[in-house]
């Protein structure tokens, strides 16, 4: 698969556009057998240009573990990505958010009955992808979309609630985002023929970058990167108790914990400059840095369990580029 000569970047990039023409050419055939405005919808989300890594580290994983036939694991790859972009249509609902991978969401343009079910094909067409698998990895997929609801559920119960702990917070991010790096991975290691043991190591790898992943979302939320296709402070503003404002309540006394507080529980955009500064009196956002930086070497470790590779170079440069992204 990777492809001898290139930049670690321009490799992934040949192996994205391989992942993008699969969905291309999997939504076109569901459009030609008549599946209508369900299917344009979801098409016009799925191609919206979203950066793969799920699909690209399946792929990989597959790789490093000796699958030699790329075929053979694309469609648990796409079954990934589409049940992935499910979870984002009715996370966006939920969210109540306008924009998703630069384009208009999908219950803003055809309203929110249609989103739903716009979601819910999705997670049918990747479970149809997964299916096809042997039962233990159906059941690791379906463990791990059960996970994210059970995280999700979680998440809404603890909207606004200032004394969410460090641990909630982890519990969180690992069923409703690192929970499928973490299964995505470990199912391509089975695919290849790897030992349960074995795969697991993949699974731990997905698991810490999928932690990180999350980790530095959330921080690309608070700083307001528009390369996000989302706006800033969103997180803030639907109450969602990321870690560094778990952190700087904790750290925060007196007056300024109050201010936070009323900050974090009446907060509009305006006072977006003034929440920062309290974040960053208690170091906060360096805070959640370091813990990026800790469970990105824990993923890293997990890979030294198998033998240097091109595939292996570019899950480490995928690693790499998680690091990357928050700085
Ligand atoms: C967004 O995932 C949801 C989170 C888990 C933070 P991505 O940032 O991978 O979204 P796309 O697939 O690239 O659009
Ligand atoms: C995403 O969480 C996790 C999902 C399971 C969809 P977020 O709510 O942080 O995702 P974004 O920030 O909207 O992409
Ligand atoms: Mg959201
Ligand atoms: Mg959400
Ligand atoms: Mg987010």
């Amino acid at each position: 698969m990777a492809n001898i000569g290139l930049e670690a970047s321009d490799q992934l990039e040949v192996m994205r556009l391989h992942v993008d023409a699969a969905l291309e050419a999997l939504v076109e055939d569901e459009i030609e057998q008549g599946a209508g405005q369900v299917a344009e919808l979801c098409a016009s989300m799925l191609l919206a240009g979203g950066k793969r890594l799920r699909p690209l580290l399946i792929l990989l994983a597959h790789e490093i573990a000796g699958g030699q036939d790329t075929e053979e694991v694309m469609p648990l790859a796409l079954a990934f990505e589409m049940i992935h972009t499910a979870t984002l249509v009715h996370d966006d609902i939920n969210d109540e958010a306008g924009l998703r991978r630069g384009v208009e969401t999908i219950h803003t343009r055809a309203g929110l009955a249609k989103a739903v079910i716009a979601g819910d094909w999705l997670f049918v067409q990747g479970f149809g992808l997964g299916g096809r698998y042997d039962e233990h990895i159906v059941r690791l997929m379906a463990k791990c979309c059960a996970d994210i609801a059970v995280a999700e559920f979680h998440q809404l119960d603890h909207v606004l609630n200032l004394a969410t702990s460090p641990e909630d917070y982890l519990a969180i991010v690992r069923g409703k985002t690192a929970g499928p790096f973490a299964a995505g991975c470990q199912a391509a290691g089975l695919v290849a023929g790897l030992s349960d043991e074995q795969a697991a190591g993949l699974g731990r790898f997905g698991m810490e970058l999928g932690i990180a992943f999350q980790l530095v979302d959330d921080l690309l939320d608070l700083r307001g990167d528009e390369r996000m296709g989302k706006p800033r402070g969103a997180d803030v503003l639907e109450g969602k108790m990321t870690l560094p404002l778990i952190h700087a309540l904790t750290l925060s006394h007196g007056k300024e914990r109050q201010r936070l507080a009323t900050l974090i529980e009446s907060f509009s955009d305006e006072h977006f400059d003034e929440l920062m500064q309290l974040l960053d009196r208690s170091d906060s956002l360096s805070y959640a840095e370091i813990l990026v930086k800790t469970h990105l070497e824990r993923a890293v470790l997990e890979l030294d369990a198998f033998p240097e590779s091109q595939a292996k170079s570019l899950m480490l440069h995928i690693t790499g580029y998680v690091m990357a992204r928050h700085t």
